[in-house]
This record gives structure tokens, sequence and C-alpha cells, in this order.
């Protein structure tokens, strides 16, 4: 059996590296679809139709088993649509990131931060009152995070200043638990967490891990590693490397993703 992943681009390396490690015998298959990257800033639809082709396609020429959707823009839109469109378990970030959250807060406040489309979806917002309506959610759209990352800008005073000017606005509000909810984030998790120590991170990629150990699907496999491209990006290069090691990466045509 193997998991299918996907995501914008890069970001959900992060993911990747969390299932490789806990899961170390799993098939896995990861699509980052880096000629269409940044979902964030995209309209609902748009996002909803480039989920649904990246999943679909996983799903068609790999015969996953389960989906992960490994982007917050993508769980926050096309979750629903892919659970009701393909007949496997279905995974996103939003609910894992959320109860995690939810477990973790004493003060019941808890920060948000993501991209543009993420925050305006209100997709934690209402998970999180779902789980327990008395936590106050505080929530933040950090646009430059992604290309910051992309660019391999991962510490540094440059960054720090960045982080900062979105961050102190939101760790004002007195919140004890902060959701990193864009996968691109965790890469920044060392900056997040020398600037407010004190702030519990919460980091999707590890939420998930029970979640997938829920779908029930054996996981324990041949190790096979497929990580496919819809463009050339050195970015993502670099972050596989550091990330993933050695795994090829595969480019695949944008056609072939769109004909299905
Ligand atoms: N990795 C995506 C997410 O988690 C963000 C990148 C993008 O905007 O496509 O939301």
């Amino acid at each position: 059996m193997a998991i299918g992943v996907f995501d914008s681009g890069i970001g959900g390396l992060t993911v990747f590296k969390s299932i490789a490690d806990s899961f170390p015998e799993a098939d896995i298959y990861y699509l980052g679809d880096t000629a269409r990257v940044p979902y964030g800033n995209k309209s609902k639809e748009t996002i909803i139709r480039y989920s649904v082709e990246c999943g679909s396609y996983l799903y068609h020429n790999y015969n996953i088993d389960a989906l992960v959707i490994a982007c917050n823009t993508a769980s926050s839109y096309a979750y629903d649509v892919l659970k009701k469109i393909l007949p496997i378990p279905v995974v996103g970030v939003v609910l894992p990131g959320s109860l995690s959250a939810v477990k973790t807060t004493k003060n019941n406040k808890i920060g948000v931060i993501g991209t543009t489309a993420t925050v305006k979806s209100g997709s934690y917002v209402n998970a999180i009152k779902n789980l327990n309506p008395q936590v106050e959610v505080f929530q933040k759209a950090c646009p430059l995070l992604v290309p910051l990352v992309e660019e391999g800008w991962i510490e540094g005073e440059i960054t720090e200043a960045i982080v900062k000017k979105y961050l102190d606005d939101v760790v004002d509000k007195n919140i004890d638990t902060l959701i990193l909810g864009c996968t691109h984030y965790p890469v920044l998790k060392d900056v997040i967490k020398k600037l407010y120590p004190d702030i519990n991170v919460v980091d999707s990629s590890d939420a998930i891990i029970d979640f997938i150990r829920e779908t029930g699907i054996n996981l324990k496999e041949n190790s096979v590693r497929h990580i496919f491209i819809t463009d050339e990006s050195s970015s993502f290069e670099t972050l596989k490397n550091l990330l993933v090691g050695d795994v090829k990466t595969e480019k695949i045509e944008l056609s072939d993703l769109c004909s299905l």
C-alpha cells in the first residue's frame, strides 16, 4: 500500500520528511506543483481545481491507498471535495494542527499564521471552535514567509525582522500556542522559537502522523520514494536535499496533470 502526498511546491516536503521518519517502510509518492506555486494567493475555485488535479493524478497513476494534502491552503479549500471524489482516506493538515493546538493551550488563546487564502477561508477558526468554542483564535496572513523559505533565507537578521513584524501582533494577544498554518513555515521554526521561546509551536507535519496511522492502511512496504514536480525549481532541489536527501526528482508535464 502507498501514500500519496501533494503540495503546491516545496512546503509539503516538511510533511514528506515527517511521514518518512515515522514510517520508514512506507511507499510514498510526492507531487509538488512547482509550475503553479503559490496557491496561497489564488481564488477558491483555482485552489480546488489544482488540488483535485494533483490528488487525482496520484490516485490514477500510482494506485495510492491514502492521500495526504500537505498544504494548508489546499486543505482549507479542497479537503471536502477530494474526500468526496476519491475512494480512499484523505488526510488534510487543518484538523490535526487544530486538535494538537487545542490540546496544548492552557489559556485558550491560539494564534494561527498562514497564507492569505488559508486565513481568508477561516478553516482553522472553524476547526478550533468546533473542538472547543471557548478558545479565542487570532489569525495573521504572512505572505512574505513563503518566498523567504523558497529563497533559502531560513535564518539571519532580515528573516528574523520579517517574522517579528508579522508575529508581534499575534503574540501581543497573549497567545500561548501558535499554529504554523502553512507547510513552508516549519522550516522557520528555529527562528520563531528563538524570538518567542515561551510560545508552544504546533507543526502540522508532526500532528498529521496519528491521523495517517488511523487510516489503518498497511504502511510496512518497500520504502519506495518518488518525488514529482511540474516544473524545474532550484529551490525545490535545495530544500529536498536538506530535508529528505537523496531521492530523485522527476519532472512531469503539467498537461498530464490537467488532462485527467
Ligand atoms: N505550502 C502552502 C501551504 O501550506 C503554501 C504555499 C503556497 O502559497 O502555495 O499553504
